[in-house]
């Protein structure tokens, strides 16, 4: 929908009197009305990648969710100051896991007598103090764009991985992109005892998978797979690695964000495409190439849009921006010293990943 006229010139307006003082970084699950406004977009790799890329603003405005903001914050220098336009962009994957629960399954992990062979690999998607307790314990950093390079190096660590939050990503990574089979991952439930699983079930894992999940993902099946290939002969299934495992198995392609833009540009006219990921992309994705003969299709017309990513909209954007403008500092996300030197060393890991 087109964005209103009087706030694209006030959002215009505010980044200008900024001028070099702010740097926008947009996700590309942000609403169009918004990253037009983006100086950089990206997939969480290239947006955690290139947040450092300006040392001379002072603001950085992260069009994203929560977990982002901090991250950008842990690489950014103290004196730039991250905002996340609406506070309630959180990400409701990142919350299932918390940090005590995550202390706890260390406990489990310990009395099963496995603690030291583990080494921990979390998610992007995953709070600041998840991404300490990586570091602490070794471990690193990774995002849907180079989880399979993270894991090869943690398992070159030890002979164990805890993958955290997201269970899909990290099965779809192990079985898909590495051949281990189902059974060398478990999958460790925080609301359960034990996480549900026995000392002898956790030794004979490989993988330990928190049961996390993005709700937006989850909710493409199988049969969305089955039924655009029915409706569309000779469709191409694109999904991100989020999607459940029977998913991605059917998919002819999988990838992150970044990954799916690239496909798209490199697929002839006249291919058609069916992707399985967040709405406000999929759209931009296929206006954009609707032109150039490119059929795109969402996977599931049930699925919708990622709210939180939703709630930074066009009058939040404005919002900030103008408080910015006029001197006022407003929603910063700052990250705490202890944290984040732990948090900074799995996410330098991470950038360290051949
Ligand atoms: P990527 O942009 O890294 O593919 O991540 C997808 C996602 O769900 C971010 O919330
Ligand atoms: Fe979190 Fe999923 Fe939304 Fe990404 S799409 S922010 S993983 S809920």
């Amino acid at each position: 929908s087109p964005s209103d006229p009087d706030l694209v010139e006030r959002a215009r307006a505010a980044k200008e009197k900024l001028g070099d003082k702010v740097f926008v970084l947009g996700h590309h699950y942000q609403r169009d009305e918004v990253i037009q406004f983006a100086d950089v977009t990206g997939d969480s790799f290239k947006l955690a990648r290139d947040a450092a890329a300006r040392p001379e603003a002072e603001y950085i405005v992260f069009c994203g969710v929560h977990f982002m903001a901090e991250s950008a914050d842990i690489l950014t220098s103290d004196d730039q100051k991250v905002v996340l336009p609406d506070l309630a962009a959180g990400c409701s994957m990142a919350d299932m896991a918390t940090a005590e629960q995550v202390a706890e399954c260390w406990d489990v992990l310990t009395e099963a007598g496995i603690a030291e062979q583990v080494v921990p690999v979390s998610y992007m998607n995953s709070s600041a103090d998840i991404k300490a307790f990586t570091g602490k314990h070794g471990g690193t950093i990774c995002t849907s764009s180079n989880a399979r390079r993270a894991l090869d190096w943690a398992f070159e660590q030890g002979e164990k991985v805890l993958f955290l939050p997201d269970q899909h990503l990290g099965r779809n990574t192990a079985v898909r992109d590495m051949g281990m089979s189902l059974d060398d991952c478990v999958v460790y439930n925080p609301h359960k005892p034990n996480g549900g699983l026995t000392a002898e079930e956790l030794r004979a894992a490989k993988m330990i998978l928190w049961r996390g999940h993005c709700s937006v993902h989850g909710r493409f099946s199988l049969e969305s797979v089955d039924d655009v290939r029915a409706r569309i002969p000779g469709v191409n299934v694109l999904v991100h690695p989020e999607c459940r495992h029977e998913v991605v198995a059917a998919a002819d392609y999988v990838g992150s964000t970044e990954y799916i833009i690239k496909t798209l540009e490199a697929a002839p006219a006249g291919s058609k495409w069916a992707i399985g990921t967040e709405l406000n992309l999929v759209r931009r994705l296929a206006n954009r190439f609707a032109p150039e003969g490119k059929e795109i299709v969402f996977l599931d017309r049930t699925v919708c849009f990622c709210s939180t990513m939703n709630r930074i909209d066009l009058p939040h954007l404005v919002w900030a921006l103008e408080s910015l403008a006029e001197g006022n500092l407003v929603n910063r996300i700052e990250v705490d010293k202890e944290t984040e030197a732990f948090a900074k060393l799995a996410l330098e890991r991470m950038l360290a990943l051949p």
